[in-house]
């Protein structure tokens, strides 16, 4: 079964430090916060498995015909929010020019099945998968478009996802920006398609 719903906007403040609130704080501030920018990047929440599959980790499957160029869809995996963004040709051009603001540009560290280890760390380069918890202490990071007013990061921003926890900034490869709190990449989960238009999470073969 597969619907959509609108999560609330996480809470503000530091990362909690009870394990289990900073996960439901995790989950629901992935949702909550890329809402928050949904005029850029519109958000599909889907939670495609049953209780008893999920807390089983399964792997899930995930239709994204219906996810729209730039729009980015949440599905949960083995309790985690897992981000589906369909980047369009500005998002993949703002790839490049900042690597040497990256602390792991080529994705040396194994962040990402080997099929991801590439320039877009993904499968397809217009499709980015990627596990919406940060490196650091599990926060959920916010999606920041390219040209944000918002003050977390400079003006030469090239879009992609700030956490607002301790300042962590990845880019829309989720690869993160030197000097920051974060010591890796944001994590590719294994997943493969099933179909064009149709994804398996959790499971590469
Ligand atoms: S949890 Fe500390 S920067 Fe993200």
């Amino acid at each position: 079964m597969e619907h959509t719903t609108t999560l609330p906007l996480p809470p503000t403040g530091s990362a909690p430090d009870d394990p289990d609130r900073r996960f439901w704080l995790a989950a629901t501030g992935a949702a909550g916060a890329v809402a928050a920018t949904a005029t850029a990047i519109p958000l599909v929440s889907s939670f495609a498995p049953s209780e008893r599959a999920r807390a089983m980790g399964a792997a899930v499957e995930v239709d994204i015909s219906d996810l729209p160029p730039g729009g980015m869809k949440t599905v949960e995996w083995r309790g985690k929010p897992v981000w589906i963004l369909r980047r369009t040709p500005e998002m993949l051009a703002a790839l490049k020019g900042h690597e040497g603001q990256l602390a792991d540009p080529e994705s040396a560290k194994d962040q990402q099945p080997e099929a991801a280890r590439n320039a877009t760390r993904s499968l397809r380069p217009e499709v980015f998968v990627a596990i919406g918890i940060c490196t650091h202490l599990g926060c959920s990071p916010t999606a920041l478009p390219a040209g944000t007013a918002n003050p977390s990061v400079g003006s030469d921003w090239p879009g992609g996802f700030f956490c607002p926890c301790h300042g962590s900034t990845f880019d829309l490869a989720g690869r993160v920006f030197k000097n920051k709190p974060a010591p890796t990449n944001l994590e590719i989960p294994p997943h493969a398609y099933l179909a064009d238009q149709r994804l398996r999470i959790g499971d590469a073969s």
